[in-house]
């Protein structure tokens, strides 16, 4: 049925993309500048006329200001679903396909062309394989882009412990046939190819290892204990440039370290996704897409497109935005650490109020990451809070996949909506703006509290 809507889409498609004047607009994270980059490639190859632009949300203000003509034609892609009553006037106008994966409004019109995996009950998939299907069935030619669109499943997590399952399986098994990319099994590391192996594993907060995720002292102790060396004469060594005997060491200290948390520690392997026809330090799935979320969400997405489409020159560029984004990252996770009275414990969630102190374009990441690591309740959904730059509070709501029948999309989108904001996303991860005055009324209705009173300090 999928397959079927997408390729009914994309003939439908063919034409208004080689005649009109095509504007792409994608989202600003890895799976929206993977798809951009699966439809540049696609509409180069089309020979059409078209720009691209990458946003961080498809908000109201601009899809006001969007004011297609007829001589148009708009590409959503990884948003578009959950913003369609919204955007009821533009399809009036012009026409408008929609090439997403988040939760879909109800809305039909002749002039919209509208994919999503939701629709047809197919299970979660990225944006990236939706627009990779959909650019394969315009022209054949376009399997070659096999690697884009893992690159920003792997990037938006739509596998489970690095292992891919459903219709993002057979993509992938596509894309072994074609010789584009490798499967081994191996340990679940962060940095495999670029990090110093002792950053590798402070970094990796799932699977999450006590007293060394986070901690990069205790990382360079760990490794000590077990003689591996972290240097080769001045060099750092990553994982990759451990002996096997040394890697087998390594994963016997951290299965130990693991179960004195939890029952099963086999979650510290999974499957190891490797490019071929890549430069070295972007022949990890994940690294490269942890480099282009990083860049994108920075607002460099114009080395984020560079580098996915072979432009190599943008290297050292991306890799220093990267640095500085992780550091954000870490400073955001010290943060909630340090600052429990900022943490509000409430029946139904735990609410982050970081206000200014955790900046908004990692509010929703930290939230993924202290959740999967237990510095917070992972029994109960996470929002995370934090000032905008246009004076409005970001909200991302976060829950664990295991724990069944909450379904944060539908929670952020009616209390943001009910306090004259607006949300969207997934049953598991959700995002959304509210005015800045609505902060207690937020975090009283998502937490449960009956009363609005001073819940946290000030
Ligand atoms: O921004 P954050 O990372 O919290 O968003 C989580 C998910 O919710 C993302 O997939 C994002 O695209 C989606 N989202 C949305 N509509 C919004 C905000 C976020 O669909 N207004």
């Amino acid at each position: 049925m999928f397959l079927e809507e997408v390729e009914r889409a994309a003939a439908a498609s063919k034409e208004l993309i080689r005649t009109r004047r095509v504007k792409v607009l994608s989202q600003f994270d890895a799976d929206g500048i993977t798809s951009a980059a699966i439809l540049t490639k696609a509409l180069v190859r089309e020979d059409a006329s078209f720009e691209v632009r990458i946003l961080k949300q498809l908000t109201s203000d601009i899809i006001a200001d969007l004011k297609p003509t007829e001589d148009d034609l708009l590409i959503l892609s990884d948003f578009g679903s959950g913003q369609l009553d919204m955007l009821s006037e533009v399809i009036e106008r012009t026409n408008v396909v929609i090439l997403d994966h988040h939760e879909p409004r109800k809305f039909e019109h002749p002039n919209l062309i509208h994919v999503n995996p939701l629709l047809t009950g197919e299970a979660e998939m990225s944006a990236s394989i939706v627009c990779y299907m959909f650019a394969k069935f315009l022209d054949h030619r376009n399997a070659d882009l096999v690697d884009i669109a893992m690159i920003g499943a792997a990037a938006d997590e739509a596998d489970e412990k690095w292992e891919f399952k459903g219709f993002i399986k057979r993509v992938l098994d596509e894309g072994v046939a074609m010789g584009k990319i490798s499967v081994v099994r191996g340990l679940r590391l962060y940095g495999r190819n670029t990090r110093p192996i002792y950053k590798s594993l402070a970094f990796t907060f799932d699977p999450f290892i006590p007293g060394i995720s986070g901690s990069e002292s205790q990382a360079i102790q760990f490794l000590s204990d077990l003689g591996i060396p972290v240097k080769n004469g001045t060099e750092w060594r990553t994982l990759k440039d451990l002996t096997m005997e040394e890697q087998q060491k390594m994963a016997s200290a951290m299965i130990m370290e693991r179960l004195r948390t939890e029952d099963d520690a086999s979650d510290i392997f999974g499957d190891i996704h490797t490019l071929f026809g890549r430069p070295e330090e972007l022949q990890d799935v994940r690294e490269f897409g942890t480099l282009i979320n990083a860049c994108g969400r920075t607002g460099n997405h114009d080395i984020a497109l560079r580098i996915l489409l072979g432009d190599y020159s943008v290297m050292d560029r991306c890799w220093s935005v990267m640095e500085g984004y992780r550091a954000t990252i870490a400073q955001g996770i010290n943060w909630v650490r340090n600052n429990q009275k900022s943490i509000v414990s409430a029946p139904k969630a735990t609410i982050i109020v970081a206000r200014g102190s955790i900046s908004e374009m990692v509010i929703g990441t930290v939230s993924t990451i202290v959740l999967s690591s237990g510095i917070i309740d992972p029994g109960k959904p996470v929002f995370g809070m934090a000032y905008t730059a246009d004076g409005r509070i970001k909200v991302s709501g976060r829950v664990s996949k295991a724990l069944k029948g909450i379904n944060i999309k539908d929670i952020i989108s009616a209390v943001a909506e009910s306090l004259g904001g607006e949300g969207g996303g997934h049953v598991s991860a959700a995002g959304g703006l509210i005015p800045r005055d609505r902060e207690a009324d937020f975090i009283r209705i998502v937490g449960g509290v009956e009363e609005k009173g001073e819940m946290i300090g000030s």
